[in-house]
């Protein structure tokens, strides 16, 4: 017997194959019904004729409720009316469990709703080509870093200092004492690429966010590549070339995905390096120019990054940034004191910043005094000092917000459908 997932039943024609999936709709005709099945890699319509089938199988269809999981064995005929290009011709219908009413329905539904049955709606349509989506962008930086001679480091979880800023940390019990879950492994990652070169670390990251916006998560995943002898263009070069290579894997790998989620293709063809480089001061007259609601200084909200991606058809870098508005660990611009090396990435369409990073300051006392003038102790951070001391070169790296990007790829507008349970202020289950 021949077992298939719906997706490779090319492979089968006209033989007799074996699908095991969920049912998604029946519709009968009177000697004719329909089975329209999900196997989670596509849907697939297996017809059921009274003449053909045994008549237990053929008296299923008032049956077979949504969800229900079948396996069904039948004759792979080209279709090409169907959806994936073949149907299936029944000769037998396993039931393996009949569902319970199911509680999402074709009928819209409110996202409150949605959002607290996560674990079923995940097996619909357009979720599952997220989740889809999602793998496939992972995949694609992963290779990219695997292929350029980085080294994949696992930072820890725990950790007992902050790294962007305090208002956003999560502390924990940690025995007889307190820790934080970690908001990004770039530290570890610096300590990492000094043993190794180049780094990436890719895990969970935590921010005790009590913003709701749709850009928001409180535990999010991230990418960073960490480099040793790397200044700032060298670093905005990994940061095009990866997002660009991201971008156009996902066009040629996710065709059927981006049907289902009527993606406008053209827009992310055109995502191909050299992205425009500009810095914060240009990015400043932007805002002027279109009348934002910007004071000259401070960072970007949500709505100027909107405006400063939609003047673009590429991802934009924004460089050389106010040094307050910036993390300790930025180091400064040699020509200008005022301004630190870091660099964001806004990605056109309106889906705003998906990468932050920069080159990190590699001197031992002016780092002390960085540290020291953000109010942060000093004594977690003796190890990362030591770098430092130890053979301490120009590095730089950055964080590839990976639910930001899967937002824009996939043109969905809230971030919290970009990661299979997500997590947000007011959110622990399911
Ligand atoms: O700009 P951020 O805060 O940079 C860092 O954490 C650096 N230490 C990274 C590095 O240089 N290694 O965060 C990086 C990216 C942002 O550009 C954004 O895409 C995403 O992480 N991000 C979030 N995504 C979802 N929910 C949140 N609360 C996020 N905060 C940041
Ligand atoms: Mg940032």
């Amino acid at each position: 017997m021949i077992i298939s997932t719906i997706d490779e039943l090319g492979k089968y024609e006209g033989q007799e194959v074996t699908v095991r999936g969920w049912v998604y709709n029946t519709r009968s005709i009177g000697k004719i019904w329909f089975l329209i099945f999900r196997d989670g890699t596509g849907l697939l319509q297996c017809v059921v004729v009274k003449a053909e089938v045994d008549s237990l199988t053929f008296d299923l269809e008032g049956t077979l409720t949504q969800e229900s999981s079948v396996k069904v064995t039948g004759l792979v005929r080209k279709e090409p009316r169907a959806t994936g290009g073949y149907e299936l011709t029944v000769k037998n219908i396993t039931v393996v469990q009949i569902a319970d009413e199911y509680p999402i329905s074709p009928k819209e539904h409110g996202t409150a709703f949605l959002m607290d049955n996560r674990h079923l709606w995940i097996r619909s349509k357009k979720q599952n080509a997220i989740l889809r989506v999602r793998h496939q962008i992972i995949k694609a930086a992963r290779d990219f870093f695997d292929n350029n001679g980085f080294t994949l480091v696992d930072s820890p979880m725990f950790t007992a200092n902050a790294v962007e800023g305090t208002s956003n940390l999560f502390e924990v019990d940690y025995f007889d004492r307190s820790a934080y879950l970690t908001q990004s492994g770039q530290l570890y990652g610096e300590a990492s690429a000094m043993a190794l070169g180049k780094i990436y670390v890719f895990g969970p990251t935590f921010r005790a966010e009590k913003s709701k916006t749709r850009r928001h998560l409180t535990e999010f995943w991230m990418l960073e590549p960490e480099i040793a002898y790397c200044d700032l263009d060298e670093n905005m070069d990994w940061a095009e070339k990866l997002v660009g290579y991201i971008v156009q894997q996902c066009i040629g790998k996710c065709k059927r995905e981006f049907e289902v989620l009527e993606r406008d293709l053209s827009k992310l063809e055109a995502i191909v390096p050299p992205f425009p480089r500009i810095t914060y001061d240009e990015a400043a007259d932007i805002l002027k120019k279109a009348g934002a609601d910007f004071e000259y200084g401070n960072d970007l909200g949500a709505t100027d990054e909107t405006i400063i991606g939609e003047n673009f058809d590429k991802p934009v870098m924004i460089h050389r940034w106010p040094a307050d508005v910036k993390a300790f660990y930025m180091k400064r611009d040699p020509n200008n004191n005022e301004l630190a090396l870091g660099v964001d990435m806004i990605a056109p369409e309106g889906f705003g910043e998906i990468i932050g990073g920069g080159q990190r300051e590699d001197d031992y006392d002016t780092l002390v005094n960085r540290i020291q003038h953000h109010d942060l102790p000093l004594k977690p951070f003796k190890w990362y000092l030591d770098l430092r001391k130890y053979g301490s070169v120009p590095h730089s790296g950055f964080g590839l917000g990976l639910e930001r990007v899967v937002a824009w790829i996939t043109g969905t507008q809230h971030i919290r459908e970009c990661i299979p349970f997500p997590r947000t202020m007011s959110r622990l289950e399911p």
